[in-house]
C-alpha cells in the first residue's frame, strides 16, 4: 500500500513498533451508525494515540464526547455545511426560526436501512451493505445518494484532523500522512469499493489509504494494553471472541492468533440489532406513553432544539446506569415537553401519570424533571442485552469454538457498567476484557494497524 512499507516488527511485549515507514503520521477515521471520529499517532511515538477531546454538544445535556454524531448538514445549494453535533444544532436552530427549508440534515444510516439490517439478521440473510446505488435519508425523509455524503464526511474529518495536527506540531504535511478507514467485518467487496470511491472523490491520495476491519482493529488495540490482557490474547493458536457493541448493532467475530502474531477470522461474523440506540428508542416510547404521542412528535418536529436537549440529557444519564442503581433516576425533559403534553392531551401531567397506573414509580418534579424507578429503566436495557447474551452463549457452545476462553468487549454501549455486569455474570467461565474507553478501541486499534499493516492476514 503506497508509501507504507510493511517492514514493521512486533515487539516481544506484543505491541507494535514501526521501524521503516516513510510517512510521519497515521490517522484513522471511523464512521459508526451513531458516532464518528478520528484518531492519529506519530511515527516516532506510535502508541501515543491522539483523539479529539473536544467534540462538544451544547444545550442542556452538555454531552462531551470523544466522537461526534454521524450526521451531516447540506445547504440549499446541495453543498456541505457542517458535520456532527454542530450539524444537528445548526439545523435545530434554523428550524426554531423557521429558516430550515431547503436545508438537509442527513443521518447516514437511515432508519429504513436499520430496519433492513434487522430483517436480514432475523432471517439469517446476507446483510445489506453499501453500494453506488445506496441512498440515505435526511430528517424529512428525502433520499440522497450516499456516495457524495460519505465523501463530504471524510473530507470534514480530514480537514479537522489537519487542523489538530497543525495545532500540535509543525512540519507535518498532508503528504506525510497515511490514512486508515474502518469498515465493519460484514461488509462485502462492493461496500469496500464504495468506501474507496468515496475517498477518491475527496481528492485524498488513494495510495495512502487502507481499510481496516473493525473487530481486528479492536483486538490490535487490546494487545497494546496491560500485561494480563496481552497474556490472554497472546500465544499461537489462541482463540477469542470480539464483541463490538455500538449504537446500531452488536458485531461479533472470532479470531485466532497465528504464528508471527497475525490474526485470522475463524468464524463468520455474526450479530444483531442490539446496540445502544435500542435503549434510546425504548426511552422515546416511554416518553410517548407518559406525555402522549402527539406531544413527542411535536417536540421532534417543532421544538427541535428542546428535543436534542432531551436526547442528549438521556445520553449522559444512560451512561451512569448500573445493576447497583437503586434510587429513582432523574431525567430532565424540558418544560416544553410538559406544555406540549398538557396542550395535546388536555390533561394535567400529574393527573395523567396517575391515570396511567404508574403509582409512585414515575413522578414529575418541578416543571422539567421526570423521576423514574430503576426497574423501569432496566427494561429498556434488557431487550438488547438479553438477546446479545443468548447469542454469545450459543456461539460459545459451538464445538468449533470450544477453545475460546476470552471475550473482548468494545464499542460505546460496551462501556455501560450495566451491560458489562450482566454479561460477566452469564459467562463466568470466560475471561471478559473491556479496555478503557472501549468506544474508541476500534479507532485506536486502526491507528496501530496503520503503523503495522502486516499484523492481519
Ligand atoms: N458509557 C456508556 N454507557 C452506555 N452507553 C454508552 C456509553 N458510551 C456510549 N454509549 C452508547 O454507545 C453507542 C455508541 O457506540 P459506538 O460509538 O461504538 O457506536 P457506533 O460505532 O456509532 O455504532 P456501530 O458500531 O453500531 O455502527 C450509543 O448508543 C451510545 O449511547
Ligand atoms: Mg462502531
Amino acid at each position: 500500500m503506497g508509501k507504507v512499507e510493511s517492514k514493521s516488527s512486533r515487539s516481544t511485549t506484543g505491541t507494535t513498533t514501526a521501524k521503516t515507514q516513510s510517512y510521519l503520521l497515521v490517522a484513522a477515521f471511523d464512521f459508526g451508525t451513531t458516532y464518528s471520529g478520528y484518531a492519529f499517532s506519530f511515527r516516532n511515538d506510535p502508541l501515543k494515540v491522539h483523539t479529539n477531546q473536544t467534540w462538544y454538544s451544547g444545550g442542556a445535556g452538555n454531552l462531551i464526547s470523544l466522537k461526534t454524531s454521524t450526521s451531516l448538514l447540506i445547504n440549499p445549494e446541495g453543498e456541505f455545511d457542517s458535520f456532527g453535533f454542530q450539524a444537528e444544532d445548526s439545523y435545530a436552530n434554523k428550524a426554531e426560526d423557521d429558516n430550515h427549508h431547503g436545508w438537509r440534515q442527513v443521518m447516514f444510516f437511515s432508519r429504513s436501512w436499520g430496519i433492513q439490517i434487522m430483517k436480514a439478521v432475523l432471517a439469517d440473510l446476507c446483510i445489506p451493505t453499501l453500494s453506488r446505488t445506496t441512498t440515505v435519508e435526511d430528517i424529512e425523509g428525502n433520499s440522497h445518494q450516499a456516495l457524495p455524503i460519505f465523501s463530504m464526511a471524510i473530507k470534514f474529518l480530514q480537514t479537522h484532523l489537519l487542523q489538530a495536527v497543525a495545532n500540535q506540531t509543525v512540519g507535518v504535511l498532508e503528504k506525510d500522512i497515511c490514512y486508515v478507514i474502518t469498515v465493519p467485518a460484514i461488509w462485502d467487496d462492493n461496500a469496500k469499493e464504495f468506501m474507496r470511491t468515496a475517498v477518491k472523490e475527496t481528492g485524498i491520495d488513494e495510495t495512502r489509504v487502507t481499510l481496516a476491519l473493525e473487530p481486528e482493529a479492536a483486538s490490535i488495540w487490546c494487545e497494546t494494553l496491560d500485561v494480563d490482557t496481552r497474556a490472554a490474547l497472546a500465544g499461537t493458536g489462541t482463540q477469542y471472541m470480539v464483541i463490538d457493541l455500538g449504537g446500531g448493532t452488536a458485531d461479533i467475530s472470532i479470531q485466532e492468533k497465528e504464528q508471527g502474531g497475525t490474526l485470522k477470522e475463524i468464524h463468520k461474523p455474526t450479530g444483531g440489532p442490539w446496540g445502544g440506540t435500542y435503549v434510546d428508542a425504548k426511552y422515546l416510547k416511554f416518553l410517548e406513553h407518559i406525555f402522549g404521542e402527539k406531544a413527542i412528535t411535536s417536540l421532534k418536529t417543532e421544538e427541535m432544539a428542546d428535543y436534542f436537549d432531551v436526547i442528549r440529557e438521556f445520553e449522559t444519564k444512560k451512561r451512569t446506569f448500573s445493576v447497583q442503581t437503586e434510587d429513582k433516576f432523574t431525567f430532565k425533559i424540558s418544560a416544553t415537553t410538559r406544555k406540549l403534553s398538557e396542550k395535546f392531551t388536555g390533561q394535567n401531567l400529574e393527573q395523567r401519570i396517575g391515570s396511567l397506573g404508574y403509582g409512585d414509580s414515575v413522578i414529575v418534579k418541578g416543571g422539567d424533571k421526570l423521576r423514574v424507578e430503576p426497574d423501569i429503566v432496566r427494561t429498556w436495557f434488557d431487550g438488547p442485552i438479553d438477546n446479545l447474551i443468548g447469542h454469545v452463549k450459543n456461539l460459545l457452545k459451538e464445538p468449533k469454538l470450544i477453545a475460546v476462553q476470552t471475550v473482548v468487549l468494545v464499542g460505546g454501549f460496551g462501556e455501560s457498567a450495566y451491560v458489562q455486569e450482566k454479561l460477566r455474570c452469564e459467562i463466568l467461565d470466560k475471561r471478559l476484557i473491556v479496555p478503557a474507553e472501549a468506544g474508541l478501541a476500534v479507532l485506536k486499534g486502526s491507528v496501530m494497524f496503520g503503523q503495522n499493516p502486516a499484523i492481519i492476514t
